[in-house]
């Protein structure tokens, strides 16, 4: 979700950061990386191979190890204790995880429910999630903000599923349990190592309540996408062929999987400034201030 960084950015007041892909060549790496680096990719998972069907996705393990790149360029740049001083203060964001869960529960081609129960799906995303923060960590890390997955058996694509147009309950319940994963590993690396701090954001209640309580967000449709093609636009993704909705604002999917920008940007706001109901232990102004 790569508009939720960009509107994240401007509440902090930087510039949104530049894909990592565009500026590893910068002849001067050290002005390029210095004011944050985007390492976002879509269709991208906790898991390897998530993206069955395109393969151009860049999975987190990736994605690490271009951070890691950066990290020994700005301490060849500028020393061990001033990277130190600039990591520590910087914010690691990650949005991550639905499409692995999209991927076990149907849509995406991938085959790993037959092989694997979804306990062991989310088991094993949680214990991966764990080496990556932890590798983050080591290469100076110290605040986190970790988005926690939606209600993902309500995105259209998985409503399609189902006859009575609903949400699929066994995709929410799993989606639930990853996020309580997520939430018993960070404070399990709070506890050992003393001292990081992070923003956990309930993505899945803060959507559960668009969609139970749509105008109090300024929503009417809250199952169809804006824009697709058959039953609630969702049996086609936004492609050149597909329509779309005459006001994208009044709905909270933009396409078969992907909330819209107004949804996104409710998201970034309650994460910024929300309470602790929705983002836990504190919300992103507080992490900045310590
Ligand atoms: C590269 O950029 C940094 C940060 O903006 C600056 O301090 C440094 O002087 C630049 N180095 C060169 C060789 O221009
Ligand atoms: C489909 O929706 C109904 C409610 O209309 C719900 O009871 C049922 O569990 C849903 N089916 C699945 C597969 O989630």
């Amino acid at each position: 979700m790569f508009i939720m960084c960009m509107f994240a950015a401007d509440k902090v007041g930087l510039p949104s950061s530049p894909p990592y892909l565009s500026i590893r060549s910068a002849s001067n790496k050290t002005n390029a990386f210095i004011g944050g680096v985007s390492f976002a990719s879509g269709g991208a998972g906790i898991l390897d191979g998530t993206d069955k069907l395109f393969k151009q996705a860049i999975p987190l393990s990736k994605q690490i190890e271009y951070y890691s790149t950066v990290f020994t360029e700005l301490v060849q740049q500028i020393g061990t204790v001033e990277a130190q001083k600039h990591f520590s203060k910087s914010l690691y964001a990650l949005v991550i995880g639905s499409n692995d869960i999209l991927g076990y529960f149907g849509g995406l081609g991938s085959n790993l429910h037959l092989k694997n129960t979804p306990q062991e799906l989310t088991d094993s995303m949680a214990l991966m999630l764990k080496g990556y923060l932890k590798q983050l960590y080591n290469l100076g890390a110290r605040k986190f903000v970790m988005v926690g997955v939606g209600a993902i058996g309500c995105c259209p694509s998985q409503r399609n599923q189902n006859k009575t147009g609903a949400c699929k309950e066994e995709t929410n319940y799993w989606s639930n349990k990853f996020n309580q994963n997520v939430k018993s590993l960070l404070q399990e690396m709070k506890t050992e190592l003393k001292d990081i701090n992070y923003v956990l954001f309930d993505t899945y209640n803060v959507l559960l309540n668009f969609i139970q309580k749509p105008a109090d967000y300024g929503f009417t449709e809250v199952k169809a996408a804006c824009c697709g093609l058959g039953n609630l636009n969702a049996n086609v993704p936004c492609l050149p062929i597909a329509q779309y909705c005459p006001k994208r604002t009044d709905h909270v999917f933009w396409d078969l999987y992907h909330p819209t920008e107004a949804a996104a940007k409710i998201f970034v706001d309650t994460i910024f400034d929300g309470s602790q109901q929705y983002v836990y232990p504190i919300n992103l102004r507080k992490l900045i201030a310590l």
